[in-house]
């Protein structure tokens, strides 16, 4: 089914770049996707675009399901590896930028360890970039996975309470993600050592939960974030250990509320988020989430697509 929506911008920076209208339309497009006869059927939304992806961080989950989405739509792909590029030998992200650009292509997904990242190299292309993840800044696709998750789990997110979990210091994610649940009408809480707390938290006016057994009562869903070791200083946790046990998830939490919903973006470090038990439960939605990358990046590349003049 051909489509002509536009997003109310024609690129994918940030999560506030999204409207509440916007979010309806990737999730109606990503259930369009879903609900065509297996899955897997190869769409042309993006025949004669060529998209490139650009990651300067190691990643999985969002590396191959960019990849895919846009090998499902009949684009053409190419990825950039940054180890072994030419930035090893000194050229600068903007040469490598015009070097990629002189290849025709039209869509950037790009992953780099600095925030802004993308929206500096938006600024210098006439090329759409998509934010795969920008330092301690925002991933947004991740945000609209994570909250088409829920939609698809609860119908709606208005009133929905969301209790974010763990690293929240060092976490692109849950900056993405408490705007996408505000948006979206959630009520939205943290719980998490004071170290790994952000140092203004009046601006992300969010409700403070002190300890994992009061966050379980509270929430609908708990999303419980990975310990980003690579951006941490030293001697912010006591030990791994402490942490597990003050903050971890464990059956025990599924006993005590039974209809609680988890969520983890990944990688989980299991024995320190999660217990690798709780994996059995069915109200564990990560392997969901995963699932619905693929389509949620689908229908995002769909829709910006359409903002492209060819
Ligand atoms: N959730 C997420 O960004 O995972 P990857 O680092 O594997 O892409």
């Amino acid at each position: 089914m051909a489509n002509a929506q536009t997003l109310s911008h024609p690129y994918m920076l940030q999560t506030d770049d999204l409207s509440r209208e916007d979010f309806k339309m990737i999730f109606d497009r990503a259930t369009y996707f879903i609900d065509n006869p297996d899955g897997k059927e190869k769409f042309d939304d993006l025949k004669g675009i060529t998209v490139a992806s650009a990651f300067f961080e190691n990643s999985t989950r969002t590396k191959l399901s960019f990849d895919l989405a846009a090998k499902r739509l009949s684009a053409d792909t190419f990825s950039f590896h940054a180890k072994t590029s030419s930035l090893s030998k000194g050229e600068s992200l903007i040469d490598t930028l015009r070097t990629v650009e002189a290849m025709s292509v039209d869509m950037y997904v790009v992953r780099h360890n600095c925030a802004g990242s993308s929206k500096f190299l938006q600024e210098n292309t006439p090329g759409i970039v998509v934010n795969a993840g920008d330092g301690k800044h925002e991933h947004p696709t991740q945000a609209l996975l994570d909250t088409y998750t829920l939609h698809r789990h609860f119908g709606s997110l208005e009133g929905l309470k969301v209790c974010i979990v763990g690293d929240i210091l060092h976490s692109r994610v849950a900056r993405s993600n408490v705007t996408a649940l505000k948006i979206l009408g959630a009520e939205v809480a943290f719980c998490a050592p004071g170290t790994l707390l952000p140092r203004r938290l009046d601006i992300w006016d969010v409700k403070l939960i002190e300890t994992i057994g009061e966050a379980v009562e509270w929430s609908d869903t708990l999303i419980c974030l990975r310990l980003q070791h690579e951006r941490m200083e030293s001697g912010i946790l006591p030990s791994l250990r402490e942490y597990s046990k003050y903050y971890g998830v464990t059956v025990k939490h599924f006993e005590q509320k039974p209809g609680l919903v988890l969520m983890h973006p990944g990688p989980v470090n299991y024995g320190v988020e999660l217990d690798y038990k709780i994996s059995k439960y069915p109200n564990v939605l990560i392997q969901t989430q995963v699932s619905h990358g693929v389509y949620i990046r689908m229908a995002l590349l769909s829709l910006l697509r359409n903002s492209l003049n060819k």
